[in-house]
């Protein structure tokens, strides 16, 4: 009987195997979905009955893990490259065929694949048995998501053996990706249940692969191809097109269409026919990428900076349609940012009907004199937001209407700071516990992902932007709670986004000080919380009371202010109070404040809301709002008092942050940058750009040894 049973488990498994890769590998399923779900429903009666029969590799396992505390991190034994991308035809003559001709001494086969959407990963197959997925993520190192990835449908937990034996160690890499339609499924889903929407379905993959539950992967629609490979142990494969066979007799599901091209011209006539072709493909592709095709050439071609010679990402202009400008309205951000949006007469671009886009700013709106009334050429460029290009000036009738922006917050009423680096596009990554929570990025185009945490990122403002300055914005009241509980600021452990939603959204809290306020019951009514859960945050709120000034400030989310310029306030005024007091010229006469960052405090704190939120703090009994500078951090002597040191290069007998605290505790100041402001520079071997400019502005420049003779003297 039990041998029975074991066969007919073993044969439903290779059943089950085979069927799925009839459906998801060749899209020629044999069976119906019925059929199908009949025989998995006996595998699930059998292992039920005999749950020792069970094996991690059957198909029923896919969601078995617990949710992670947190992601490991992977390296990859093959780093993960990234592709160069050229926007039109001719960059891709400039930047493929022309070197690639000239290196190779002509043309050569390529391969040509759509350039999916998605989120780069790599499958670790050992002996033919998935035994690790993980992201991309830098590159070099990406995180741990095998429970992940083993939830999604199209990922055989072990490899087909039907054609050939698996390869005795494989690294295979893909896409994993959302279908357009189960996209917007996902997002109407999201909106019910009043979760955030995703942008685009890459950060819709992204997010779902990044869950720390796996069965909340499970839910999600995912999907994946294969293009490629890291390590390959035990099978012999010399071409890319070689390559894609190989992976789908495995069972894998290979990036689609492809095409094995003869020429450069074939390779192009391949990219016309998929961008014209590509609003009728399920998943969103946003080029095509063309591969020389002999791992020999490829070997030949050579890698530079991070990105292959042999490849490249040709990509699709964005779709585009023109419609009327309805009007222009103004929505407020999580990070307290005023963005224009577009309200637009509905016109369908790229398959999906848009009624709104973004204006990015003030400034955006201005430079391309966008006026209400106008015609107006609307953009589509694989995110879900689209956005207005320009006006069709020749439809003008002179009825159109120029926009100013509120001078106001829209939503509060509250008072609004304007954005003093127009040059930058800044992001914040929405991973509350990632290093780059805080800090915002300058840079000229928003970075595919965090640098961080491999993450999505947010785009805050490009150009001139208004910010709403009050922290008690019920626009930016879950931004401002995630900043307060973060690591950085009140550290308020067990406090995080859901539950943040939650009390936001049932009304419990209006402001930061409120958190303070909520009683066990509060908490404890919440989803997923009990007595014990309640208690426990109740302790961890209590805890936070008695954070440091520094780390208070943090907590505050004033725009500019993060670890450091905090602790150069808390050192500097020693509490809140003065801090309110200082003026912006104040402000800006402490070393290492500049004009921006002091504007930025001064407007803070002249918002009421906010005053009245550090009051509110102050009575609920946060310490370092009441009391001076906690007496730990009095320095020891005053040797170097309002003396500013700098330190680079390496040292020898301790780390810079070492230096720094000696410098600290004798009443001077340790600063990371080199201003007129500078007293000395202490340089170590290896010292640069800091050392030349401390030399051009005449700054005295000191050996490791003569700092230590200035502490002892
Ligand atoms: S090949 C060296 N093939 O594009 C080759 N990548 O910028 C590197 N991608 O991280 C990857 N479709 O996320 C390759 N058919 C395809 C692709 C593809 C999408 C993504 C992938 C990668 C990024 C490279």
């Amino acid at each position: 009987m039990a041998a029975n049973i074991e066969q007919e488990i073993r044969e439903l498994r290779e059943q089950i195997h085979f069927h799925n890769y009839r459906y998801y590998v060749l899209d020629d399923p044999e069976i119906t979905d019925a059929e199908y779900d009949r025989l998995m429903r006996r595998l699930e009666e059998l292992e039920a009955e005999h749950p020792e029969l069970v094996t991690p590799d059957s198909p029923t396992q896919r969601v078995g893990a617990e949710p992670a505390e947190e992601f490991d991190t992977v390296r990859h034994a093959v780093p993960m490259l990234s592709l160069n991308n050229a926007m039109n035809e001719e960059e891709v003559e400039d930047r493929f065929f022309r070197p690639v001709r000239e290196a190779l001494g002509g043309e050569v086969e390529l391969v040509a694949e759509p350039k999916l959407d998605g989120l780069a990963v790599e499958l670790t197959y050992e002996n033919g048995v998935l035994t690790t997925g993980s992201t991309r993520g830098d590159g070099t190192t990406g995180e741990d998501v095998t429970h992940n990835i083993r939830t999604i449908r199209a990922v055989p937990q072990r490899l087909l053996e039907r054609e050939r034996k698996a390869p005795s160690l494989l690294d295979t890499r893909g896409e994993v990706y959302i279908e357009k339609q189960r996209f917007e499924e996902l997002n109407r889903q999201q909106a019910e249940a009043g979760e955030k929407e995703f942008a685009n379905p890459r950060n819709a993959a992204a997010g779902s692969l990044r869950q720390l539950d796996p069965s909340v992967t499970a839910e999600r629609p995912l999907g994946i191809f294969f293009y490629g490979v890291g390590r390959v142990e035990g099978a012999d494969v010399t071409d890319q097109a070689g390559l894609l066979d190989f992976l789908r007799s495995l069972g894998l599901r290979t990036v689609r269409p492809w095409r094995l091209c003869r020429s450069f011209d074939e390779a192009i006539e391949f990219y016309r026919e998929l961008m014209a072709d590509r609003d009728g493909l399920p998943y969103e592709i946003d080029g095509v990428v063309l591969k020389v095709n002999r791992f020999d050439y490829q070997q030949q071609l050579g890698v530079r900076s991070r990105n292959p010679r042999y490849a490249i990402a040709c990509k699709f202009p964005p779709r585009r349609e023109t419609t009327r400008l309805r009007d222009i309205t103004v929505q407020v951000g999580r990070t307290g940012a005023l963005t224009p949006v577009a309200e637009l007469e509905p016109v369908r671009v790229g398959g999906v009907e848009v009624a709104r886009a973004t204006l990015h700013n003030a400034d955006e709106i201005a430079r391309k004199d966008v006026r209400i009334g106008d015609t107006v050429i609307v953009q589509r460029a694989g995110d879900v937001i689209p956005e207005v290009v320009a006006p069709v000036e020749a439809n003008r009738t002179g009825n159109e209407d120029r926009f100013e922006m509120p001078d106001q917050c829209p939503v509060c009423d509250g008072p609004v700071e304007r954005e003093r680096r127009p040059d930058r596009v800044y992001y914040w990554c929405r991973e509350r516990d990632c290093d780059e929570f805080l800090k915002r990025h300058s840079n000229k185009a928003l970075p595919d992902s965090c640098r961080g945490c491999g993450g999505p990122v947010e785009e805050i403002s490009g150009g001139s932007v208004l910010f709403c300055t009050s922290i008690a914005c019920p626009a930016r009241l879950k931004g401002a709670i995630d900043i307060f509980a973060s690591k950085r600021g009140m550290d308020i452990d067990g406090l995080g986004t859901k539950l943040i939603d939650q009390i936001v959204d049932g009304g419990l809290v209006k402001d930061p000080a409120d958190l303070y306020r909520l009683e066990q019951d509060d908490w404890a009514n919440l989803e997923r919380m009990g007595e014990k859960s309640a208690d426990n945050l109740i302790d961890a709120l209590d805890a936070s009371k008695s954070r440091p000034l520094r780390r208070v400030l943090v907590a505050l989310g004033i725009r500019n202010v993060g670890e450091h310029v905090a602790e150069v306030l808390a050192d500097h005024f020693g509490s809140i109070d003065a801090i309110m007091g200082a003026s912006t010229d104040e402000l800006e006469q402490v070393a290492e404040i500049g004009p921006i960052v002091a504007r930025s405090i001064a407007d803070f704190f002249d918002n009421d809301a906010n005053r009245k939120v550090v009051e509110r703090l102050k009575d609920e009994g946060i310490q370092a709002l009441t009391e001076e500078a906690e007496s730990a951090e009095e320095p020891a002597g005053d040797r170097f008092k309002g003396t500013t040191f700098v330190f680079t290069g390496s040292l020898e007998s301790m780390t810079r942050s070492e230096a720094g605290e000696k410098v600290k505790n004798l009443g001077g100041r340790a600063t990371s940058s080199v201003s007129s402001k500078t007293d000395y520079v202490v340089a170590g071997p290896g010292a640069g750009s800091k050392r030349d400019k401390a030399e051009q502005l005449g700054i005295r420049i000191l050996s490791e040894n003569e700092f230590l003779d200035m502490c002892e003297q």
